[in-house]
């Protein structure tokens, strides 16, 4: 496997309220590789785009980063940068897409010169170069006839265009990592296949590395390499693709695949996992998954599980792997889901 462009350690990111500090992030630690897609799913709250959003230093000025946190990239541990050298970092080195086009677009400047701007700002290139480059970026990112909409304003455009010229402008400066959050929930099944290809053939094209968040399983099964599931601000999974979808090992995960739409209808009626996530104002002793899990052992509502290693790829924080601890089989939903996926949408190798 490739050396990680990326280390995040033991990520803590807390919240001051009116209320009191909400635990938003609490210990979560992963690696990225070069050249890998890592998907990260869980429920709404889990903590995915605090997550993210943190590595881009984007986070609501109420937001505290512990001082024992490291996201280390390159010779850099970014918990640590001044305001000032985010710029070379922020669209430069680490890009993100967000869900909604139009809070990343300025209405006030064309889409090639948005495109362009990143080219000049962090590649040096001349104002006439960047042009070009915008125009052949365009035309990868599927725009068509990119030349006649090149000094087009963002308004003129589709949600599914904007999309494209969003995305056109994180690559812009030849990102080592994109991070996308749900680039692509908002728009229909056929402009989302045409988007995840486009970043597929960018990412083949320069060893790109990407981080995405999406609650599409289809999705996940399409592009990640790597899977990490959260709940209640942590990871409690994480492993290759296919132990995620064939061997999940937390009840979480079980729950959550059940639960998740897929792009194909097929799976039939999702099951919701029951209860709701804890409070962060309140993160509970123990599991936080405790008091939704059907399967939880009294330990569960007392010590925090460590993470168990299922293979050298694969690890869950469940006590459920604990060897003292009873042997479970997931349930019916989950095994049909194994075998339809096994069929329709994860590759072999
Ligand atoms: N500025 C803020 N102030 C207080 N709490 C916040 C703030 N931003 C996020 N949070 C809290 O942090 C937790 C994680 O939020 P986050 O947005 O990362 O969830 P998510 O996994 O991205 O959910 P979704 O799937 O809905 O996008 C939530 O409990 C949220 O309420
Ligand atoms: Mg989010």
């Amino acid at each position: 496997m490739a050396a990680p462009i990326l280390q995040v350690k033991e990520l803590a990111v807390s919240f001051q309220t009116y209320a009191g500090v909400v635990s938003a992030i609490r210990g979560v630690s992963f690696d990225l590789m070069a050249g890998e897609t890592l998907a990260i799913v869980g429920e709404s709250g889990s903590g995915k785009s605090v997550t993210t959003k943190t590595l881009l230093g984007l986070n609501a000025p109420n937001a505290t980063v512990a001082d024992s946190s490291q996201i280390l990239f390159g010779d850099q541990d970014l918990t640590q940068l001044k305001a000032g050298a985010w710029d070379q970092v922020r669209g430069a080195k680490i890009a993100m897409v967000f869900q909604d086009p139009m809070t990343s677009l300025d209405p006030t400047m064309t889409i090639g010169q948005q495109i362009a701007e990143p080219m000049v700002k962090h590649l040096g290139k001349s104002a006439k170069a960047a042009q070009e480059s915008a125009l052949a970026l365009m035309e990868g990112v599927g725009i068509p006839d990119a030349a006649e909409h090149l000094h087009d304003y963002p308004h003129q455009w589709s949600g599914g265009m904007r999309q494209r010229a969003v995305i056109a402008i994180a690559l812009a400066a030849e990102p080592d990592i994109l991070i996308a959050d749900e680039p692509t929930t908002a728009l229909d099944v056929t402009i989302q296949a045409q988007i995840l290809n486009v970043l597929k053939e960018e990412q083949k094209k320069r060893g790109m590395a990407m981080i995405f968040i999406t609650h599409d399983l289809g999705v996940v099964a399409d592009v990640a390499d790597r899977v990490a599931v959260m709940y209640a601000g942590k990871i409690v999974e994480k492993g290759l693709v296919n132990e995620i979808f064939y061997n999940p090992k937390h009840p979480y995960t079980w729950g959550l695949l059940a639960s998740m739409p897929t792009t194909s209808t097929a799976l039939g009626t999702l099951q919701a996992i029951p209860g709701t996530p804890p409070d962060l104002l309140h993160p509970p002793k123990g599991d936080a998954f405790a008091n939704r899990n059907a399967y939880a052992l009294a330990i569960d509502h007392e010590l925090e599980p460590p993470f168990f290693n299922i293979s050298n790829t694969h690890a869950a924080a469940s006590w459920l792997l604990d060897s003292r601890a009873p042997a479970v089989t997931p349930p019916l939903a989950i095994q049909q889901r194994q075998a339809f996926w096994q069929e329709h949408f994860v590759q072999e190798g």
